[in-house]
């Protein structure tokens, strides 16, 4: 623990001049839409899905990059309850990049003290992808440094569905009075119920929309697009996004 402390310290001195301040506010929670590894691809002429590997190491470097600075939650929107209308051949592999990741990655998460989650409805997830996730989950369930979510097979209208309907069943078999239904007792139901509400989104690939994904949670969340493909995206520009969320007053509201 204290070495993982220390490792964490050394490297906050070295980081790049993003304009950050390491020891300053540091949002608890970042969610990220991984975009534009599609359009990443076609400019070097190569199939889309070499684009999907090369954002995997994106995934990679952000995730150290964030546990470096104690960013406590993360998470990346890996597969959208939408993208099954996707090729076949292209859902495939975005299927089989969990088990990539993790087979080269978990030795070294585990090390670093990561949790790992995944968010998103399991009904039609392939058996391998799901055990893949399942055993990350178990083999990293009582680790307290960075939780990593993965939001696969997400959509945040069916996350809100599948709560509601879990509410009405409760409230059918009398264990849930309808009238002390509140915005805690639907947090309470989606997936991120024991998790705080991102501090900050970030979306690359210069698209400006939320495309389905944390719609409850992202009610006050601090938002910040680039233009920067995923495969592209460093760890110099998602500190950048920091340093604007440390720019940023929240008021929640308020004046
Ligand atoms: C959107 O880009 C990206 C996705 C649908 C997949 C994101 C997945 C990864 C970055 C890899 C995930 C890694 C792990 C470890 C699960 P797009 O294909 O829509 O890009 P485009 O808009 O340019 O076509």
């Amino acid at each position: 623990m204290l070495e993982h402390l220390a490792r964490k310290w050394t490297r906050k001195e070295k980081q790049p001049d993003s304009g950050m301040d390491a020891s300053g506010k540091i949002p608890v929670h970042v969610a990220v839409i991984m975009d534009g590894n599609g359009r990443w691809a076609n400019l070097r002429s190569l199939p889309r899905v070499a684009g999907h590997r090369a954002g995997m190491k994106t995934v990679k470097e952000v995730v150290k990059a964030a546990d470096e600075i104690g960013i406590r939650y993360m998470t990346m929107y890996a597969f959208s309850t939408e993208n099954w209308k996707r090729p076949r051949d292209e859902v495939d592999f975005l299927m089989r990049l969990p088990q990539e990741f993790l087979s080269t990655e978990l030795d070294e998460l585990i090390d670093r003290g990561v949790r790992i989650r995944m968010l998103g409805s399991r009904d039609k997830l392939p058996a391998h992808t799901l055990e893949a996730l399942l055993i990350a989950e178990e083999r990293t369930r009582e680790n307290t440094g960075l939780q990593l979510n993965f939001a696969l097979n997400y959509g945040g209208r069916d996350e809100i569905v599948k709560a509601f309907m879990e509410m009405a069943a409760q409230v059918q078999a009398g264990l849930l009075d309808p009238s002390k239904l509140d915005e805690k007792e639907i947090s309470r139901h989606l997936y991120t119920s024991e998790i705080p509400d991102p501090d900050l989104l970030i979306r690359t690939s210069g698209e400006i929309r939320l495309s389905n994904f944390m719609l409850w949670q992202l009610a006050y969340t601090e938002l910040w697009f680039t233009d920067v493909l995923w495969p592209d995206f460093t760890r110099e520009h998602f500190y950048q996004a920091i340093a604007e969320y440390q720019g940023r007053a929240r008021r929640y509201g308020a004046v």
